[in-house]
């Protein structure tokens, strides 16, 4: 029953918009073999999907950086109307419009009960933690789709009070599922508060944020860098300062003429491993942004570290690096004491609380980070146009769902 569609990753900078089956309430054969769990899922639901956004961890995957294999689905920033419910499943009702988070999570196992659900122990046989739509996160298939299965639907959805409302609001409420609370993780977990003074690395939607973030957070300056001109602009926007990390002044220099001083309290890592070196005509260089939140954050300070580094990346340059090891001056983070944060965020600690400051109108974070919506057909476009460092972050819309698109 090929009535789904779905995007799929087809190689090096290529994903296609293809069939796949209607998803059933089940959970992947390897999981449910591995965790010695029932394939059946009564705890799991259907969801039309409303909106599912592109993101920078899918890029990942995209430009043959991971060991992803062509014909994995994608897709992991869900947002939908429940349309099919298993027995167990007592809390969410049929047309109940719910963010997911994109941590799969069971609700049952000891880092689920410690409210880790970034490293649930139930959901994928390689190792803690799983997404929709992901490389080596259990084989669960990706919600860039028409429709998508939602397991421990009770414990991982977060439904809307008001469907009009939800809809209404839905380019802001669509960021519920990763980037907004994956921003504000990076912000609050590198320790900010009012007056703080705060560097983020990074401008893309996660970046944006996390700098975001920080404002709501009560700081007193927030300082993006980036060497991409317009997604600085798009920080400013909002309200931040930027610095560009491609010229050659250094870092702290371009720090001391914004605060007065070469240091921030906190410092947010939104790059990852795929970074650029900074000054003119830099190449990749993998640990860069870790090294320089160490150079620039205050001793005593803490760093918020969402950037994604892998275990596996073939298209690293040198050995080391393929598998994950890099070149990072710990010493000097050490000698510091700096407090590292890292791993995927734990979207359910924070997603309520922001939804409600959406609703309430206090978050505007679809204007911070220029949500834009296109078709699931164009998802090709959106790939190549957020690839090549597009100031936006690109909103799929699979039924034409989403009002005014
Ligand atoms: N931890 C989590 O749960 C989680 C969730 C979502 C995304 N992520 C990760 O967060 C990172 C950012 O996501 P995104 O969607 O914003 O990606 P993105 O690729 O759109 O943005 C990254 C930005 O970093 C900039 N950059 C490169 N080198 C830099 C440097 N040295 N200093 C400053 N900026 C530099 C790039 O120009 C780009 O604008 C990715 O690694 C993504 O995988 C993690
Ligand atoms: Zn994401
Ligand atoms: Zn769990």
């Amino acid at each position: 029953m090929a009535d789904n569609r779905v995007v799929v990753y087809k190689g090096p900078g290529e994903v296609a918009v293809e069939p796949i089956d209607y998803p059933k309430l089940e959970v992947p054969e390897d999981v449910a073999r591995a965790m010695g769990m029932s394939k059946e899922a009564p705890h799991a639901v259907i969801l039309k999907i409303v909106s599912t956004n592109i993101c920078g961890s899918d890029q990942h995957m995209v430009r043959g950086r991971t060991t992803a294999p062509v014909g994995q689905t994608l897709g992991h920033e869900i947002t939908g109307e429940v349309v099919e419910k298993g027995n167990d499943v007592q809390f969410v009702d049929i047309g109940d419009i719910c963010s997911v988070p994109f941590n799969i999570a069971c609700g049952r196992c000891r880092n689920c009960n410690e409210g880790k659900t970034g490293i649930c122990l139930n959901v994928n046989p390689a190792r803690a933690g799983s997404a929709y739509g992901y490389v080596d996160m259990g084989g669960w298939i990706g919600g860039q789709a028409e429709y998508v299965m939602v397991p421990f639907a009770d414990f991982n959805l977060l439904k809307f009070p008001d469907r009009d409302q939800a809809l209404e609001k839905i380019l802001d409420l669509t960021m519920l599922s990763d980037i907004f609370p994956t921003g504000y993780h990076g912000a609050y977990s590198a320790g900010v508060t009012t007056g703080s003074t705060v560097y983020v690395a990074g401008a893309g939607p996660v970046g944006l944020a996390a700098a975001y973030s920080a404002h709501l957070l009560g700081a007193a300056v927030v300082i993006v860098g980036d060497l991409n001109e317009e997604r600085l602009a798009q920080a400013r926007s909002f309200g931040c300062e930027t610095v560009n990390v491609g010229e050659d002044t250094p870092l702290e220099e371009q720090i001391a003429d914004i605060v007065g001083e070469p240091e921030v309290d906190c410092a947010v890592d939104a790059v990852g491993f795929e970074a650029s070196g900074h000054g003119r005509g830099a190449q990749e260089a993998p640990a860069t942004v870790l090294n320089a939140i160490q150079t620039v954050t205050r001793a005593g300070g803490r760093l918020g570290i969402p950037g994604l580094y892998v275990t596996g990346d073939p298209g690293a340059s040198d050995p080391d690096a393929q598998e994950g090891t890099l070149k990072i001056r710990f010493g000097l983070g050490w000698a510091k004491s700096h407090v590292f944060f890292t791993g995927q965020c734990p979207v359910k600690r924070y997603n309520r609380g922001l939804m409600m400051s959406i609703l309430h109108d206090k978050a505007h974070i679809a204007d911070a980070v220029n949500a834009t919506v296109i078709s699931l057909d164009d998802a090709p476009q959106g790939y190549k146009d957020f690839d090549k460092g597009a100031a936006k972050k690109f909103v799929l819309n699979p039924h034409g769902m989403i009002p005014n698109a």
